[in-house]
């Protein structure tokens, strides 16, 4: 089976509106100042993190019988708590979201497997 998949980056910048610049600097560097993406996020590390995984599927571009082949588009929403990565927004003048690159925090790691083609890492680019 081909998938194709579509990953959404919401960029690097806040978009929080009448926030002061200050703010959202030291919030960036409180949040990334020792975060590891290579630290699973959690405060106890031998707890699971739970990550929920939602498939949109979007259409099906081909089915081969013959073949047994079937290319589709979908999209994959993978939901899960930073618990390295909280701040209360008072102390950030009310801010309260924040977008980040998600090269920049940890990101569970999933391949799809049979596929027609070669295994392939589902992600932002070639960065796991
Ligand atoms: C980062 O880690 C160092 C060494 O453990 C610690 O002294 C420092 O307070 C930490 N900084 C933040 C912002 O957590
Ligand atoms: C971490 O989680 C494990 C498993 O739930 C638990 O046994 C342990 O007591 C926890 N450690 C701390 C420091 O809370």
């Amino acid at each position: 089976m081909k998938i194709l998949y579509g990953i959404f980056s919401l960029g690097l910048l806040s978009m929080h509106l009448a926030q002061r610049v200050e703010d959202t600097r030291a919030l960036n560097s409180a949040l990334l100042t020792n975060y590891s993406r290579n630290v699973k996020p959690k405060l106890n590390q031998t707890e699971p993190l739970q990550v929920f995984l939602e498939f949109q599927l979007l259409g099906i571009i081909e089915f081969d019988e013959v073949l047994a082949k079937l290319s589709v588009i979908a999209v994959t929403f993978l939901y899960w708590r930073d618990e390295l990565m909280t701040w209360n927004p008072e102390d950030y003048g009310g801010l309260d979201v924040f977008y980040i690159a998600s090269q920049k925090v940890w990101t569970p790691n999933l391949v799809l497997v049979n596929t027609v083609k070669d295994i392939k890492k589902i992600g932002f680019g070639d960065d796991w």
